[in-house]
């Protein structure tokens, strides 16, 4: 009998309701949101409120909130959004200690409960959050993925079509690097429907966009007084549908490399065919000299909140 793909994403805040609003309206497959016991009570209201726009939306799929592990039985895709986001002066480094703990002990359960899912890491700090992952599910490296890349690609794409009036759909570009502010948009793989963006936007503008993207998480921050939502879980369910769905999208994802961009064995964000067996392929591209330097800066980074993770936590090793 054929099944609807299972879709079930861990921690119901923000971020994890929101992933369940897209994967639900966009008709993905089942959906699970799933909180810690404290908040069942409320998982369990926001899944069934949410339940009640199928009629008007015209959806149809299972949505359960819980806070039963048993209940993310057989996911195909486990979204991993538990954990705290950060406040206004906080970078998301400052969450790694707090953080680390809650997503090792979360992907102890996806590994018991889930053991053949593909696992979507979200929370901060992205890029060593993945690897705490990879570690406590002792998972292969083509079912552990980072979204970052989608929001910060979005993002960038965001502002080019707000400064040239074009429709955003007709925006093309690639970013690389780890989820921190020393990630990498790269104008020169930037154009408008294939014509170079530098025919409608000068250099200098260029990087006053690039700027902004880099630090369009804090700006959102510095507004509301928490972290973004909807932006960040469509770039979740960007991936999903992807993966559900088999599509063999090459979309920027923090995927683990192995000797490609010269990263070896770290997880950063890098262009990554994805299909339904996870990571298909990560695809390597041209850096000229700068762009090297900062993707190797970026992957440094990285490294060091690993080693921080590792030291935090030696059975993380
Ligand atoms: P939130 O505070 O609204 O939601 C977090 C949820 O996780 C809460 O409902 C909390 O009860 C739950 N939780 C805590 N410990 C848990 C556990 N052990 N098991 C299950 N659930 C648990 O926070 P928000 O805004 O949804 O952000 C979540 C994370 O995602 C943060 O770390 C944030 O920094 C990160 N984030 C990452 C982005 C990215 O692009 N990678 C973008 C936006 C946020
Ligand atoms: C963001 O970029 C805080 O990672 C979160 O909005």
């Amino acid at each position: 009998m054929l099944k609807r793909p299972k879709i079930s994403v861990i921690g119901g805040g923000n971020v994890g309701s929101s992933c369940a609003l897209w994967a639900a309206s966009k008709e993905l497959g089942d959906v699970v949101v799933l909180d810690i016991p404290q908040a069942e009570g409320m998982v369990k209201g926001k899944m069934l409120d949410l339940a009640q726009c199928s009629p008007i939306e015209r959806f149809d799929c299972t949505i359960t909130g819980t806070a039963d592990y048993a209940d993310i039985a057989d996911s195909d895709v486990v979204v991993v959004t538990a954990g705290i986001p950060r406040k206004p002066g906080m970078s998301r480094d400052d969450l790694v200690e707090t953080n680390v703990k809650i997503v090792k002990s979360v992907s102890q359960n996806i590994r018991q409960h889930a053991p053949e899912s593909i696992v979507i890491v979200v929370s901060n700090p992205l890029d060593a959050m993945v690897y705490t992952a990879w570690k406590a599910t002792g998972f292969p490296t083509h079912r552990i993925i980072g979204q970052a890349g989608c929001l910060d690609v979005a993002r960038f794409k965001t502002f080019i079509a707000m400064e040239t009036g074009f429709s955003v759909e007709d925006v093309n570009a690639l970013l690389l690097g780890g989820h921190g502010d020393d990630m990498v948009p790269l104008p020169r793989y930037t154009n408008i429907c294939g014509i170079p963006i530098t025919q409608f936007i000068s250099e200098q503008r260029l990087q006053e966009l690039v700027d902004r993207a880099k630090v369009g998480g804090g700006e959102i921050v510095k507004l509301m007084g928490t972290s973004a939502y909807y932006a960040p879980a469509s770039g979740v369910i960007q991936m999903v549908e992807a993966i559900v769905k088999d599509k063999k999208r090459i979309l920027p994802c923090a995927s683990y490399c192995q000797g490609e961009f010269g990263i070896n064995g770290l997880f950063v964000g890098v262009p990554t065919l994805l299909g339904a067996s996870g990571v298909e392929k990560v695809i390597q591209i041209d850096l000229d000299a700068q762009e090297k330097k900062l993707m190797d800066e970026s992957a440094a980074h990285v490294q060091e909140l690993v080693n921080l993770v590792q030291k935090l936590d030696p059975e993380l090793k």
